[in-house]
């Protein structure tokens, strides 16, 4: 069962609505929905924002429904000037960017918990997202790092400080916290992002104007990628 989590509802709408053989079950205060996408057995949840929801929804999920790989989906802010609104990311790591033990002589960024700063993507999965999404938009389709933090950025400077820092292409929310869940159970995972703003001084307009598009063409990547997961590497049930 492959676990998918989004941050808000717009972000997983859509792929609930491809489910099949739903039910819901309540826990830890989210409403996990388990069903199935073409063969592939799912349970799909909206965390709510931040590093601490989301790491919360990945742990439940691994723990109480076993699932095998995790995928959070959703909307990013554009580090990278190569990035436009629309365009998708698929993550080949996570770094949380607030992340800050430099007073104790450590790299910024670096947690100790997950042995370093970048926490990488299972290759298999991102790169059959990835395929995907080429396969079907015809938007720019980027691979590369996605930076987590417990802020929506909205400043030039604060874009670039991540950017540079962490050669990171675009920032989120939940990301990063998820991949420390999974890193720490062994649990394959990757995210996959569309763009929604620049994560400048007009991210919260542009936030506000394309979220419901970006969300669909992300929803529309992850459930083609679910109806074509490939029989050999992926558990399907
Ligand atoms: N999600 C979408 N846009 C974002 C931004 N600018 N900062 C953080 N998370 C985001």
């Amino acid at each position: 069962m492959i676990g998918i989590i989004a941050a808000m509802e717009p972000e997983l709408s859509e792929i609930r609505e491809a489910m099949t053989d739903v039910s819901v079950r309540p826990v830890s205060g989210m409403d996990v929905c388990c069903g199935r996408i073409g063969d592939t057995e799912v349970a799909a949840a909206v965390c709510g924002i931040g590093k601490v929801a989301a790491a919360l929804c990945a742990e439940a999920m691994i723990l109480t429904f076993g699932v095998s790989h995790i995928i959070n989906t959703g909307v990013a802010g554009a580090l990278s000037p190569e990035l436009h609104v629309l365009d998708i990311v698929v993550a080949d790591g996570v770094v949380q960017h607030d992340f800050d033990l430099s007073p104790l002589g450590l790299a910024p960024g670096h947690i100790p918990a997950a042995g370093g700063i970048r926490i990488p993507c299972n290759t298999g999965l991102s790169g059959h997202i990835a395929k995907c999404a080429a396969e079907r938009l015809s938007v720019g389709i980027h691979s590369g790092c996605v930076a987590s933090g417990d802020q929506f950025i909205c400043s030039a400077e604060e874009k670039e400080r991540i950017r540079n820092r962490f050669s990171a292409l675009c920032c989120e929310m939940e990301g990063g916290a998820i991949g420390e869940v999974c890193a720490m159970n062994g649990i394959p995972f990757t995210v996959l992002r569309a763009i929604s703003d620049g994560a400048d001084d007009g991210a919260p307009m542009s936030f506000e104007a394309f979220t419901v598009a970006a969300a669909h063409n992300s929803a529309a990547v992850l459930i083609a990628a679910l109806r074509e997961l490939p029989q050999k590497e992926f558990i399907k049930k």
